[in-house]
């Protein structure tokens, strides 16, 4: 066919806040789920994607995004974990995301996740719209289930509303401290200048309706230009994360953001060494509204166009990074493409010494961001991988010339059960947590006692 549609890309929505404010409880929402009742202590580990169709989007918000208005195919919504940077996406340099929802409980404010999603936004010059959450639990609150904001303000008493409107004001002066102008969503003329505040719940669904047609109309007024791309031109994508799945291997979780993939395709992938160049054996793509984080069932298709969260199951991707970029060759040769997924990893790469600690991450992102952390507290790096903590890593820590420096920071990693072993054995100290600034705190600390 030659609608529209076939030829706009989907645009990529990052959700981005503070742990626990309703991150995943809204996408849960939008697209049917309880991925967040699954959870480990409610705590997204993983950053994931689900692709929402536009007939899904338009059942959502009824009257508020009628589907004969957008000529966009859907959203591709990025679930992240609150206690996680952000900056761990990138796609060639820039951001991930061509827009983002900043959650915001409505009774916590900001709090520091909330300001580092504000700096990644910032720094990327990510447009983005406050989602005021939480608002059913608001003293005396009247819930409508799944209504628009406008309609569940008028079924509130005097109280109720204006104990609501307390809270949003904070949340606008607070971004008016971090440089931002904003407003009830209803109020803003010009979305470029001005972030709209809407007030949601996760759990009613309210406001909900109000959140969807902003972010249509958003990306459908000011982003149709980057949204109508060469959808069929060789894809390029950011790897999520690596996983092993039975009967495949090693695959690639994908957030393909441009241009399309097919089965056999060959492709470039940064690994821990060399670019992995590697040919597609099987493609698999979540069903609508899927979570590919926790999607079990995923249909085996022959191409897919962007934006998609995708699986790609392919030989020797046990390498793989996640953070990393993945390219199709498609017609142009194969040295190119290798020179261009090394020259950004170059761009990501982490300055070591020869002296200095361990660094160990789950993504290439986070492992940049733990390193910007120990520059700026004077930390040398001797050595610095994305992956678990494995007994060679234990091996290097123990060569350290200084005590203060046989140690392993693990940034949301796991370590490897040899590799305890190690560690008992060698006077290595091994530091974990899955907050940068607490971990490399923690370490400060350890550095002080030390020396006391
Ligand atoms: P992380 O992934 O750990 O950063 O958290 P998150 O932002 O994804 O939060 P999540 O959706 O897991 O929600 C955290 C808790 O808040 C859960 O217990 C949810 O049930 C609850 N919650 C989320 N949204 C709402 C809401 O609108 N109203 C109420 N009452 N509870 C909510
Ligand atoms: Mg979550």
């Amino acid at each position: 066919s030659t609608s529209q549609s076939d030829t706009l890309r989907t645009p990529i929505v990052a959700v981005l806040g503070h742990v626990d404010h309703g991150k995943t409880s809204l996408l849960d929402k939008i697209r049917g789920s309880a991925v967040s009742e699954g959870e480990a202590g409610a705590i997204t580990q993983h950053i994931g994607a689900t692709a929402v169709p536009l007939d899904t989007v338009s059942q959502m918000a009824g009257s508020l995004v009628k589907p004969e208005d957008f000529d966009l195919p859907g959203l591709l919504f990025i679930d992240t974990p609150g206690h996680h940077s952000f900056s761990t996406l990138r796609s060639r340099g820039g951001a991930l995301a061509d827009i983002a929802i900043l959650v915001v409980d409505v009774n916590d404010s900001f709090q520091p996740q909330t300001e580092e999603a504000i700096d990644i936004l910032k720094r990327t010059g990510t447009p983005f719209i406050v989602a005021a959450n939480k608002i059913d639990t608001t003293p005396g609150w009247n819930p409508q289930e799944g209504e628009p904001i406008q309609k569940s303000y008028e079924a509130q008493s005097q109280r109720a509303r204006s104990k609501l409107d307390e809270k949003l004001y904070e949340i606008i002066g607070e971004l008016s401290d971090m440089g931002f102008s904003s407003d009830f969503y209803w109020r803003v003329q010009n979305f470029q200048s001005n972030i709209g505040v809407v007030p949601v719940s996760a759990l009613t669904g309210e406001g909900i309706p109000d959140l969807l047609g902003v972010l249509m109309g958003l990306s459908q007024r000011y982003m149709k230009d980057e949204m109508a791309i060469d959808v069929a031109g060789p894809g390029s994508g950011t790897v999520l994360e690596v996983k092993e799945e039975r009967g495949f291997g090693a695959t690639l979780d994908v957030v393909l953001y441009d241009g399309t993939i097919h089965a056999g395709d060959t492709i470039v992938v940064g690994g821990a060494n060399d670019p992995i160049v590697t040919e597609v054996r099987a493609l698999l793509q979540p069903r609508p509204n899927a979570e590919i984080r926790t999607e079990k069932r995923f249909d085996k298709v022959d191409e897919v166009r962007a934006a998609a969260g995708i699986k790609i199951a392919a030989p020797d991707l046990e390498d793989a990074m996640a953070g990393a970029p993945v390219r199709v060759v498609g017609d142009r040769d194969t040295d190119e493409v290798i020179r261009e997924v090394e020259a950004e990893l170059a761009d990501i790469e982490v300055t070591t010494e020869e002296e200095g600690v361990v660094v160990k991450a789950d993504t290439l992102g986070s492992l940049e961001a733990m390193a910007n952390a120990l520059q700026e507290a004077e930390v040398p790096i001797l050595r610095a991988e994305v992956g678990d903590v494995a007994p060679r890593d234990v091996a290097v820590a123990s060569t350290a010339r200084e005590p203060e420096h046989e140690v392993i920071l693990g940034f949301n990693v796991d370590v490897l059960s040899n590799a305890e072993d190690e560690l008992d054995k060698n006077d290595v100290k091994l530091f974990e947590d899955d907050v940068i600034y607490q971990l490399v705190d923690e370490y400060k600390e350890y550095v002080d006692e030390m020396k006391r």
